[in-house]
């Protein structure tokens, strides 16, 4: 006679699979900051001790993460030296196709979890300056969206939008509204020979990343990144394109009405303003689907950080209540939308 399960005993299973994978993430997590797989794939093989004196961290921790490292399949191990196995070589942040933001996402989205935790005992929401709290978070902030979302944008959003036709033949100043590391500016710069790019964001640390980032590539002449407030902005000059990515829901709550105003105001004539966002759906039995579970827990984030997810049809409105018709593009199976508005 077959014994009858316990209750709860699939659930438990699954359960335990899905901690040893956000284990797993928090082990690579550790490998990816501190340059460890980087630093392993300069080597090709190494024991602890030199991998250890190649990144610059202490020799005890390195030993104590080669171990769980090796335990998680990121690292092989032979005669006393590791290598990468083809996770590790996944993690490693140079190499194309790189999966190292899942891991970093894995480690934000805990810190995240614990500030909402406690932050809802009393209602406090601190805002932006919680993605700070963690020395080794912020540098990879932007790395990760730029992993997660620039091959979106330079193989399916822009051949899919024909007003970036229009934005390489008329050149001219594109700005970036709240930059991260400036990825967005570069991939546009790359594309449109005759645009130079003003990015603006409120981390002078995400700052200094992405002039550093333009001048590698060789596009610092062209590109300019100023630490600023989007609420209290003066432009140089108007401006051909207007862009906002992942930032119109970090500043929707203080007043939607003066942000449209200050868009239409900014761009030249027949310039386009363009706002990518993840779409809130409209009825709450999508956020089950897997592609916007992800979109609910962010959005329970976004709140500490006094802010919430929008739905497309909300950004139309904006636009249109100042005299800017838009169209909304939408992208990953209608999870994340461009909306597309001229001035
Ligand atoms: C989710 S990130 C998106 C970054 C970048 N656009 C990208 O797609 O990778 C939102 C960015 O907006 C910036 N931000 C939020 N509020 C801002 C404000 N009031 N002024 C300037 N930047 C702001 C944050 O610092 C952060 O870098």
């Amino acid at each position: 006679m077959s014994a009858t399960p316990a209750p709860h005993d699939e659930l438990r299973a699954r359960l335990r699979q899905q901690a040893q994978g956000a284990m797993s993430l928090n082990v690579a997590y550790i490998g990816v900051v501190n340059g460890l797989f980087e630093s392993l794939h300069g080597l090709g093989a190494a024991a602890a001790p030199r991998l250890a004196a190649a990144a610059r961290m202490d020799p005890g921790y390195v030993l104590r993460w080669c171990d769980a490292a090796y335990a998680f399949g990121y690292l092989d191990e032979q005669d006393g030296e590791f290598r990468l196995a083809a996770a590790g070589q996944a993690m490693c942040p140079s190499q194309p196709g790189t999966l190292m933001s899942i891991a970093v996402r894995s480690v934000l989205s805990a810190h995240m979890a614990e500030r909402a935790a406690a932050l809802m005992r009393s209602g406090e929401r601190p805002g932006e300056q919680v993605l700070a709290e963690r020395e080794t978070v912020l540098p990879w902030f932007g790395p990760m969206l730029e992993a997660d979302f620039g091959s979106m944008f330079e193989n399916t959003i822009c051949p899919a939008i024909e007003a970036f036709g229009e934005v390489d033949s008329r050149g001219g100043l594109a700005v970036d509204l709240g930059c991260g590391n400036g990825w967005y500016l570069r991939a546009l710069a790359r594309r449109c020979t005759g645009l130079r790019g003003l990015g603006i964001d409120g981390f002078a640390q995400n700052i200094e990343q992405a002039r550093r980032l333009a001048e590698d590539e060789g596009l610092g002449a062209r590109l300019r990144f100023v630490q600023g407030d989007i609420h209290e902005l003066q432009l140089p000059e108007p401006a051909d394109l207007i862009a906002m990515n992942r930032a119109l829901h970090h500043v929707w709550e203080r007043d939607p009405d003066a942000l449209f105003r200050w868009l239409r105001a900014n761009l030249k004539p027949g310039g386009y303003a363009m706002v990518w966002e993840p779409a809130w759906p409209g009825e709450r039995a999508a956020l089950r689907e897997p592609g916007y579970q992800r979109m609910a827990f962010q959005n329970l984030t976004e709140h500490v950080q006094g802010n919430h997810l929008l739905r497309p049809q909300e950004i139309v409105q904006a636009f249109e209540s100042v005299g800017m018709p838009a169209q909304v593009h939408s992208f990953a199976q209608g999870a994340e939308v461009v909306i597309v508005a001229r001035a």
